[in-house]
């Protein structure tokens, strides 16, 4: 029997999220945490599989309220991380009533019936996304509903090849590894889908081709390149920006890709499953590029953070596979998720959270700036809306901020080994916003300092 080597190399293991391995984890976890939340980890530890990104957890919750995670032991931890699911904030009144209500009365939709929830969600998300884009399959996660796109660019084009990016993250399932880029995933499990080319991602500050940090789009010509050599790709499959590390492409590098995949007879298919729903300042991230892809995906934040939920939202003339079972989820049209996904949207739009992500992701990254002329560990700032990083000098200096603000009470993600990720849910007041900041400026300096 093969037996499966585990590493304790963190370095080279950076991407989706922070590595649970860190030796400064089990230094925070001695010093902050008391024995009922130790007896906690302890049982989870002896029941779950241990993986990266999760088991051995670091820390147990008791409760979770807008911007607040609150641990077994009463620390308060502000939730900049969230999973993506928080663009509403955790708990929201209207999405819990509105799954409670679904819960009380449908609590399940077997998938031959349709329910009306479902159906309004359905409606109400087509009406909103650009151009044609008007149907629609829900899907329980990210993944799946990745996993039915593929499938339907397959049988759309009778074709199989598909071209994506090196780094990027699509979802954890064979499948959606294999259009994946990231090594955590990828490595030590096998043959992965035949087809799936890759291609460097546009990410100007490593970028393959020279543009010296500001993009000329060249990362897309070489995918149009690719396209004309392959002459059979059945789709371009892109995170639109990049969440792990907040890589945000300008214009031209959409526009190429779209005219690239037009020229070529591939679908243009984007992943925006952590970042829809506002978090960029619009509904779709895309929407800022003037392009309309052939597919879009979306889900976390869909569900209102109450329930897992996702979509594949599909131009018209793409409803091919009316014989074939695309998605075919138990809880494909479930009632509680649909009925906690509308009244997310209700929530987006009642309380102006798109305008409120462009103000006060603006004015963050205005201070991002200013830090980053203070302390020369920061090399770069991004920022899109209410999705922020900070890319530090490395991985080492990232992973002891994230413990020093952890232990004031804020979390967050580390992406790609050295960057911040900030994304707070769409519902913060700007106190607790500049409060925030203020804790990741202090916590760079002081640790930079040592
Ligand atoms: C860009 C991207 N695509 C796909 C996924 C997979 O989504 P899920 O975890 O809901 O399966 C994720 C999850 O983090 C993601 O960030």
């Amino acid at each position: 029997m093969t037996r499966h080597r585990t590493t304790n190399n963190t370095s080279d293991l950076s991407s989706e999220g922070d590595v649970n391995l860190s030796p400064r984890r089990k230094r925070w976890e001695a010093e902050h945490l008391g024995p009922e939340t130790r007896a906690i980890l302890a049982e989870d530890a002896k029941h779950f599989l241990h993986q990266s990104l999760s088991t051995p957890c670091f820390n147990a919750l008791r409760s979770a309220s807008g911007i607040w995670l609150e641990d077994i032991e009463g620390r308060r931890i502000m939730d900049f991380h969230g999973n993506s699911v928080h663009q509403v904030g955790h708990g929201h009144p209207h999405v819990v009533a509105a799954a409670k209500r679904a819960l009380d009365t449908l609590p399940f939709s077997p998938r031959r019936f349709t329910n009306e929830y479902a159906v309004r969600l359905a409606a109400k998300i087509v009406s909103q996304a650009p151009g044609d884009l008007d149907k629609i399959l829900f899907a329980p996660g990210g993944t799946e509903a990745i996993g039915i796109a593929l499938k339907l660019a397959r049988i759309a084009t009778g074709r199989h090849k598909t071209v994506s990016m090196w780094d990027a993250f699509h979802g954890a399932s064979l499948d959606a590894i294999s259009v994946g880029g990231e090594a955590l995933f990828r490595r030590g499990v096998g043959p992965l889908l035949p087809g799936t080319e890759h291609v460097p991602p546009c990410d100007p500050r490593a970028c393959r081709f020279g543009c010296g940090g500001s993009c000329d789009a060249r990362c897309a010509e070489y995918v149009e390149y690719v396209l004309g050599k392959e002459e059979d790709v059945a789709a371009v499959v892109v995170e639109t920006v990049r969440s792990t590390d907040v890589q945000v492409p300008p214009p031209a590098y959409y526009e190429t890709l779209r005219r690239a995949c037009d020229r070529h007879g591939a679908l243009l298919i984007l992943d925006e499953i952590p970042i829809c729903l506002g978090r960029t300042g619009t509904m779709f991230a895309f929407e800022r590029y003037g392009i309309v892809p052939d597919m879009v995906v979306i889900g976390k934040g869909l569900g209102g953070g109450v329930f897992p939920m996702a979509a594949l939202i599909a131009r018209g003339h793409l409803d091919v596979a009316a014989d074939r079972a695309l998605g075919h989820y138990t809880h494909e049209k479930s009632s509680v998720g649909c009925a906690a996904a509308l009244a997310t949207i209700e929530v987006i739009e009642s309380e102006g959270l798109l305008d409120r992500a462009v103000a006060l992701g603006g004015r963050a990254l205005e201070r991002l700036r200013a830090m980053q002329l203070r302390l020369p560990a920061i090399v770069d700032v991004r920022g899109v809306g209410l999705l922020l990083a900070i890319e530090l000098a490395h991985p080492e200096l990232a992973d002891q901020v994230l413990y020093r603000c952890l232990a004031r009470g804020l979390s967050f993600k580390v992406g790609q080994g050295n960057v911040i990720v900030l994304a707070p849910p769409l519902v913060i007041e700007e106190v607790d916003l500049d409060s925030a900041l203020a804790i990741v400026d202090e916590e760079i300096a002081q640790a930079s300092a040592c």
